[in-house]
């Protein structure tokens, strides 16, 4: 039995130790922000915070998360519904095509914005490494301009 907090709610999660963090939450939490791309920490899609970090969530094992703050897509907005300023800035520059690897953009955009708040296009394009098949890329960049101002 493993004992975190997912969106400000504590749960106890009774899953094998190796299960992925993005399994647990998608199948023992119905916690569907977060998206399976390639399972093999290349494409971001599943990223969530953990205790402030944008982890890749399929590869971190349940058991080793104890104690933990995880922060998905889902708990990114006040709980009287209002967006963050990152997801606000995505509707407001239309991102999303597909939409699929969205929430992985969101999540690392936040953990970006949170340590440095005006980020240069260098330092979007170092901390923001997620893949995107419909070539986002230009918007998310515009959008995480606009979520700094
Ligand atoms: Fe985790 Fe692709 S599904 S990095």
């Amino acid at each position: 039995m493993v004992a975190l907090t997912v969106n400000g709610r504590r749960v106890e999660v009774a899953a094998p130790d190796h299960k992925p963090l993005l399994w647990v939450l998608r199948e023992d939490l119905g916690v569907l922000g977060p998206k399976y791309g390639c399972g093999v920490g290349q494409c971001g899609a599943c990223r969530v915070l953990v205790d402030g970090e944008a982890i890749r969530s399929c590869m971190h094992p349940i058991g080793s998360l104890g104690g933990a703050s995880v922060v998905t897509i889902e708990g990114l907005a006040d709980p009287d519904g209002r967006l963050s300023v990152v997801q606000q800035a995505w509707i407001d520059e239309q991102v999303p095509q597909c939409g699929y690897c969205q929430p992985g953009f969101i999540i690392a955009a936040t953990e970006l914005l949170a340590r440095t708040p005006a980020p240069t296009d260098a330092e979007i394009d170092e901390a923001i490494t997620n893949i995107c098949r419909c070539g986002t890329y230009p918007r998310i960049r515009r959008a995480i301009h606009r979520a700094a101002s």
